[in-house]
């Protein structure tokens, strides 16, 4: 966060940053940190070092540590700043424990030379270590990101050996960046060059907000145009960051900063330039960095969307908002009516592939999670409508296998976040390996979105509840769509299609009178709260149902859960069913009807109580609410599961 000729007090700085640390919060938090500047020359910062706090727990615990630290020194918060610039980051460990020295931003050492906050992994960080434990530095941390400011500072002193500072921030970044591999969005600061923050990204998210752009140098088109705001004495903050969640209450208007790009914010004034490992010559020498230009782009997200609304949890409003959500996703994509009462389907990111997807000799889904079942969950109609196979790969396994993709494969990528590790490196190997590659996300502007050749968006609106509730059903609607569209030319499927298409309009209405069946799922849960197990039953389409309802009792209500395709169940499962073993049957008006009544019957052969049965043509909600019911009840925290992130940007 940096603000310029707006004097802004240390306590308005230190909330920009806690609050926007809180809008990342359900992406990861077991610690958290922050830097600020200090004034000039004081107790507190010798040589005008920037402060750091660290601590180990939740976004609160940092807020307090600090406000208790504040108030036992003599730091005032009352303090101006008319240039100041400040950087934060809540963590979820990939390397080390949970602790203060593992929290960011990570220092060079005593005097914080440099600071850095980092997103992603670095892959060669053992081998930059002992490089740098050859060269004196001691480490403090086990996280990967340590190397990183101590390489700076590294390059930092091998340049003014001299004496004279000659190198620039830039310079410095540039330089650090050559040697590392892996992912990483990263903002350095450093107390040589006070109020100056500089940012690189390859791999991981990276925006850079801008707000109270000069009116009479804003033609909306590019980012140069700042350069002369703070000249001409207006007012203007820059914020920079992994989520547009901690953008959207500052500022719409955003620059999606792409891989290999290095931003240097410097009196107000930002210059993009772009890194380029050399090619043709050494693989590691640099081409000379290019300045960019690109159009700012404005964020589609409201600040309500971010907000709870009379909800207590972000999980039971994300389940709640699924009439809203599914309307939206299809919102000017299925059309219905004219005279002829026509129906189609129209997904602009799709029709100029369309002809080639229907030559592909087999459609593949990839996806983790509940973004695999979603897929699962609309396979039937994808194959039904298209007529084409379709094979199902989980992006890990397909990459461990290293299985065969091909030229005239098409590939669908489903991911909620758009930036899962697993899924993206399915994607660059799907690329490798030639296959037409489709994005179907609700992030626009994610790696998966950008790096995919067409795709669709499923518009779900932030999901901010760890546990993906809406995100799955519009995935579902959405893939139904690109079914549709893809069997849009067989005249056979004509009214099929059509009863699909009102089906999907009408979808939203029986999502209302399902949401209805809260209080009975409560009832449900209540019973099932003490229970070590829970196993769900389905078959067909509602094989994905039962999978991602055990999904989410799993994750969120941390009871073991398992989904089985019922067609399995006497070929093992059932050795374990007797009258103690809580069983969900799930079972919708479909093809798989008599078939699922006569699972019932077996089981209740072996067990001396019912099993629990629903028939509502929605079969996912139900299942959301109770696992959103029984975590509440266990009292455990429904929003933020115990070791689980939104987004998984580690392999
Ligand atoms: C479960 C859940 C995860 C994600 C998975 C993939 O509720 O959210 O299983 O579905 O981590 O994430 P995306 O969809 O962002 O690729």
């Amino acid at each position: 966060y940096l603000n310029y000729d707006v004097s802004r007090e240390r306590r308005y700085i230190l909330q920009v940053l806690f609050n926007g640390l809180r809008r990342l919060e359900y992406r990861g938090y077991d610690s958290a940190g922050i830097s600020i500047d200090s004034s000039a020359v004081s107790v507190h910062s010798p040589s005008h070092s920037p402060l750091v706090f660290r601590q180990e727990g939740n976004i609160e615990s940092l807020v307090k540590s600090v406000y208790e630290e504040v108030s036992a020194t003599d730091l005032n918060l009352e303090e101006s700043f008319s240039v100041h610039a400040g950087i934060a980051h809540t963590r979820w460990a990939t390397h080390g424990e949970p602790a203060p020295r593992n929290s960011h931003p990570q220092s060079s050492g005593a005097g914080n030379d440099f600071l850095v906050v980092h997103n992603g992994v670095i892959t060669n960080y053992e081998v930059l270590k002992q490089s740098l434990l050859r060269h004196g530095y001691t480490f403090e941390s086990e996280t990967d990101t340590e190397v990183i400011p101590k390489l700076a500072k590294f390059v930092f002193d091998k340049a003014n050996e001299g004496g004279d500072q000659t190198v620039t921030f830039s310079e410095v970044v540039l330089e650090v960046m050559r040697h590392l591999e892996g992912a990483y969005a990263l903002i350095f600061k450093s107390r040589h060059y006070p109020n100056e923050l500089i940012a690189c990204k390859r791999g991981s998210p990276l925006l850079l907000g801008v707000k109270e752009f000069a009116q009479e140098h804003n033609n909306g088109t590019s980012y140069n145009d700042m350069k002369f705001i703070s000249k001409n004495g207006h007012p203007k903050e820059l914020f920079l960051s992994s989520d547009p969640h901690a953008l959207v209450e500052h500022t719409k208007k955003v620059l999606v900063i792409e891989d290999g790009e290095v931003v240097d914010i410097k009196d107000g004034g930002v210059t993009i330039m772009k890194f380029d490992h050399g090619k043709g010559k050494d693989e590691k020498s640099l081409s000379r960095p290019a300045s960019v230009q690109r159009a700012l782009s404005i964020l589609e997200m409201e600040v309500e969307q971010i907000n709870k609304g009379k909800y207590e949890h972000y999980m039971q409003k994300e389940i709640h908002e699924q009439p809203e959500s599914l309307t939206t996703s299809m919102r000017g994509r299925l059309i219905r009516g004219g005279s002829s009462k026509k129906k189609s389907v129209l997904l602009g990111g799709l029709k100029d592939h369309l002809k080639t997807i229907r030559r592909s000799r087999r459609i593949v889904f990839i996806g983790c999670g509940t973004s695999y079942n979603a897929a699962l969950a609309a396979r039937p109609i994808l194959e039904e409508l298209s007529d084409i196979p379709v094979m199902m790969e989980i992006a890990s396994d397909l990459l461990d296998r290293q299985a065969p993709v091909y030229r005239d494969d098409t590939i669908i990528f489903v991911s909620q976040s758009g930036e899962t590790a697993d899924t993206l490196n399915a994607l660059e190997y799907a690329r490798e390996n030639g296959a037409l590659c489709v994005g179907i996300t609700n992030t626009v502007g994610s790696a998966i979105a950008r790096n995919t050749h067409c795709g669709v968006h499923i518009n779900a609106g932030s999901e901010i509840g760890v546990a993906s509730t809406k995100a799955y059903t519009s995935q579902i609607v959405v893939l139904a769509m690109v079914a549709l569209a893809i069997g849009a030319d067989t005249v056979s499927t004509k009214q099929r299609r059509e009863g699909i298409i009102e089906s999907l309009l009408n979808l939203p209405g029986k999502i209302r009178e399902v949401l209805k069946l809260d209080e009975q799922m409560k009832d449900l849960a209540r019973s099932l709260i003490s229970e070590q197990s829970l196993v769900m039953f389905g078959r067909g389409y509602n094989y994905a149902t039962a999978l991602e309802g055990a999904l989410k009792v799993k994750e969120v209500a941390l009871m073991h859960s398992e989904g089985i395709l019922a067609g399995e169940m006497k070929h093992g499962l059932l050795a374990l069913v007797d009258e103690n073993l809580p069983i969900v049957v799930i079972t919708t008006r479909d093809q798989c009807f008599s078939k699922q009544q006569s699972v019932i019957q077996q089981l209740k052969a072996k067990r001396s109580t019912d099993s629990y049965v629903y028939r509502r043509r929605c079969s996912n909600l139900p299942l959301q609410l109770l696992a959103y019911h029984l975590t509440v009840l266990r009292g455990y925290n429904v929003d933020q599961p115990r070791n689980l992130a939104k987004s998984v940007t580690t392999e």
